[in-house]
Parts: C-alpha cells; sequence; structure tokens
C-alpha cells in the first residue's frame, strides 16, 4: 500500500517526471554499478571508465579491457524491460508522465513504449561519428558477433585492435565512429542536460528511482528540482544521496512499487 499522502501528491500532481539509474533495471536482471556484484567493484572506475584509463589499460593488460567489454555488454544485451519499465510507459501513455530522464544506457525505457526519453549518458546500442556527429544503431546481433571477435582475439593486442577497428568503421564523411555513451571526465550531451533541467523544474512531481546520486552533473537534478518547488518521491531499497531532500521515500523495488501508481 502506497503511504495516502503519496497516493494524494501523485493524484493532484499535472505533470510528473522520472530520473533513473541503474536500479530500475535491477530486476531486469543488470547488475547496478556499485552494488555487491556492480562492474565498478569487479573493473576499478579509476580504469575502466574513462576513455584514457581504458587506453592505458589496453597497453598493460588488453585482455580486461576485453573482458570488462563483454561483461558491460553481456546482461543489458539479455535484459527485458520490468514491471518499473512498463509503469512510466503507462504514465505517460495516459498523459500524467512527461518525460523519462535516464542515466541508463540500456534502451530498456524505450523498449517498454516510453517515447520521451532523455538519455543524460547515451546508449550502448548507438555508435557516433566523432567528425560529423551523425548516428548508427548496432542491432543486438551484431554486439553479439563483436563480443565473440573480441573473446577469440584475447592474447594478441594486435587482433583485439583489428577487431575494434572494424566496429569503429568509418562514416561517409571519413571520420571515426566512437561508442555514444558518456565516460567519466567527458561533457554530457549539452541539449539533453538541459532540457532535462528544464523538466525538472517544471513538473510539479519528479521521481527518483534507482540511483545513488553521486555522479555528477546529471546527480544534481534533484537538487535543481528541488529547488523550483518540485515535490520529490525517492524508490530506493536503501537510502540515497538523495534522500535527504526527498519528501517521501519508498523503500523498496522499483518493479514493485511503481506499478501501485497505476492503480490510485
Ligand atoms: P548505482 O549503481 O550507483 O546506484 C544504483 C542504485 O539503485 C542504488 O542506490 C541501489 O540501492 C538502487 N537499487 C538497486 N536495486 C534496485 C531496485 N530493484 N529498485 C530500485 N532501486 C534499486 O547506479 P547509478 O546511480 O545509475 O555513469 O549510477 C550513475 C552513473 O554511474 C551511471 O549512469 C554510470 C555510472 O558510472 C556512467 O557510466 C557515465
Amino acid at each position: 500500500m502506497l503511504p495516502d499522502e503519496v497516493v494524494t501528491l501523485y493524484r493532484r500532481a499535472k505533470r510528473v517526471a522520472a530520473f533513473t539509474g541503474a536500479g530500475i533495471s535491477e530486476e531486469s536482471g543488470i547488475p547496478t554499478f556499485r552494488g555487491d556484484s556492480g562492474l565498478w567493484v569487479k573493473y576499478p572506475p579509476e580504469k575502466f571508465a574513462s576513455v584514457t584509463g581504458l587506453l592505458r589499460m589496453f597497453i598493460t593488460q588488453p585482455d580486461r579491457v576485453v573482458d570488462f567489454a563483454i561483461d558491460f555488454y553481456r546482461m543489458p544485451l539479455m535484459a527485458e524491460p520490468n514491471p518499473a519499465h512498463y509503469a512510466l510507459a503507462e504514465m505517460e501513455r495516459t498523459g500524467k508522465l512527461i518525460a523519462v530522464i535516464t542515466q541508463n544506457v540500456d534502451n530498456l525505457h524505450q523498449r517498454a513504449g516510453s517515447k520521451n526519453v532523455l538519455e543524460l549518458h547515451g546508449n550502448m546500442y548507438r555508435l557516433r561519428c566523432m567528425r560529423c556527429g551523425k548516428h548508427r544503431y548496432m542491432a543486438k546481433d551484431e554486439i553479439e558477433g563483436m563480443l565473440n571477435r573480441l573473446q577469440q582475439a584475447k592474447g594478441s593486442r594486435i587482433r583485439i585492435l583489428r577487431v575494434v577497428t572494424g566496429i569503429f568503421k568509418r562514416c561517409e564523411c571519413g571520420g571515426r565512429y566512437r561508442v555514444d555513451m558518456v565516460f567519466f571526465g567527458e561533457p554530457l550531451p549539452q541539449d539533453v542536460l538541459f532540457e532535462a533541467e528544464r523538466i525538472v523544474q517544471e513538473v510539479d512531481l519528479l521521481f527518483v528511482i534507482g540511483t545513488s546520486g553521486v555522479v555528477y552533473p546529471a546527480a544534481s537534478l534533484p537538487y535543481i528540482a528541488k529547488d523550483a518547488g518540485t515535490k520529490i518521491i525517492e524508490i530506493n531499497p536503501v537510502a540515497s544521496a538523495v534522500t535527504q531532500i526527498a519528501d517521501h521515500f519508498l523503500q523498496g523495488k522499483a518493479g514493485e512499487i511503481l506499478p501501485k501508481f497505476l492503480h490510485v
């Protein structure tokens, strides 16, 4: 049961947005970054989360970089949207929710049917030309093929490099593609960030779902919302950096709590 004040707040809100992190995909089988079996526990972010860190690792331990790429993509590739993703898509369909602002790159909001998804950290299926900015989407099979080739190339830096240059082919303009994800130390897409900042100030209610709230600038969005008078409902099994400014903290799993809002 949702607390009465939460039900009243949700019913009264005319415009709602959601800010999501890795926790919303946890019930789809994708480990969070900072959880016990998280990617950043096995692969320290100071070595694996930045482009320079990865290049350095590639020089000294190329097979570890291959292992990281395989572990990064494997679970999201197999994942399906869960009831939390579907609940947000349904809220949008009924006209209550105007946007999902996500830090996730797994594409699960879109696959659940959400239309207005602002991706702050990019998308794991998308490549971007570094010269002209053109996008190219990779199919699931294409990524699986790439991971298989990388696995087979282990033990030889040259072979790994050949696979990588095969993936990041040249664009028509002559530029080279790269993955369209934000690495540590890189700027977020400014138009997406500005739009997210505008939305969290404009809505009456912001759901903050499944994020530790420690990675900036994305983590500033709940504070920007709070300053603008937007009410915040946080959903997370454990308290996060956002909990102290949340108007309501609903402790638990997103897939169990969010669908309840569809029946109030
Ligand atoms: P984290 O791994 O830091 O935090 C995940 C949060 O989800 C934690 O607070 C968990 O308690 C919570 N959680 C776990 N299971 C949940 C569930 N079933 N329902 C709801 N919440 C649950 O992930 P993010 O906050 O998304 O950035 O991390 C932010 C950024 O750090 C990521 O986008 C990524 C990472 O480095 C980049 O790669 C640029």
